[in-house]
């Protein structure tokens, strides 16, 4: 997957040369590049923001720069992603869609917004959500990171992502590891019996008590079996 970044702080994707997300650009499974399209900027100081018409608090990044920067790559193909707290809400489903694209493009801002034309440019305005970080590129380091989890061998075989929270709708069911017993603190026994049928069952029902618990929200939208309708209402 090809990745292009538009911003003015590529610095502030350092993240992404560590972990998984390093280890994947090393491998070349990724190819990540930078445009700070301050490089971009016709007029002499460089500015690639101004105030906006009408009047309004802050200044919006001015249309030519982006312009010009996405035209200096190819990326007829690419989802073009523009990083705006109002655009649709990222989620898993959404980083399940962009793993499966061979480029995407980020367009990282700062100041209060972006000149209402660069979204001609744009296939997808997308947030982190409901909140307001001081530029994009945070929100597309999130969105890099859980995104290129999913390309296929990014995770070794044994971190597969497929028991993910959300993955199949609902939170992940508790895990422990050695030793049986931490300062007074039991693994449950269930998980020790090699008991195959009745660990599947423990932790379905803790992962369907868990996501009845923290995120009632998603439980509106998921389609309880009828095994897990019962588990919840005995
Ligand atoms: N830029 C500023 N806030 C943002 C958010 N919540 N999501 C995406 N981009 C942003």
């Amino acid at each position: 997957m090809r990745l292009d970044i538009l911003t003015l702080f590529p610095e502030m994707f350092s993240s992404l040369e560590h972990s998984i997300v390093g280890r994947a650009q090393n491998s070349g499974k990724i190819n990540v590049n930078f445009h700070n399209f301050r490089d971009f900027a016709t007029n002499s100081q460089k500015h690639v923001d101004d105030m906006p018409y009408g009047g309004g608090q802050g200044m919006l990044l001015m249309p030519q720069p982006i312009f010009d920067t996405l035209a200096s790559f190819p990326h007829e193909k690419a989802r073009v992603l523009m990083m705006d707290p109002a655009g649709r809400r990222f989620d898993q489903k959404f980083a399940e869609e962009l793993a499966k694209e061979e480029q995407l493009v980020f367009l990282c801002g700062h100041y209060e917004g972006f000149d209402e034309r660069i979204k001609t440019l744009v296939t997808d305005e997308v947030s982190l959500g409901d909140y307001v970080l001081t530029g994009g590129e945070v929100a597309a380091c999130v969105m890099i990171d859980a995104t290129v989890r999913l390309i296929p061998d990014v995770l070794g075989k044994k971190a597969s992502h497929e028991d993910d929270s959300f993955s199949s709708g609902l939170l992940e069911y508790p895990q422990y590891t050695r030793p049986e017993e931490f300062r007074g603190l039991k693994v449950p026994e269930v998980l020790m019996s090699g008991h195959h049928e009745n660990i599947r069952k423990w932790r379905l029902s803790e992962s369907l008590r868990k996501t009845l618990r923290l995120r009632p929200d998603l439980l509106e939208k998921y389609e309880l079996t009828d095994e897990e309708r019962k588990i919840l209402t005995t």
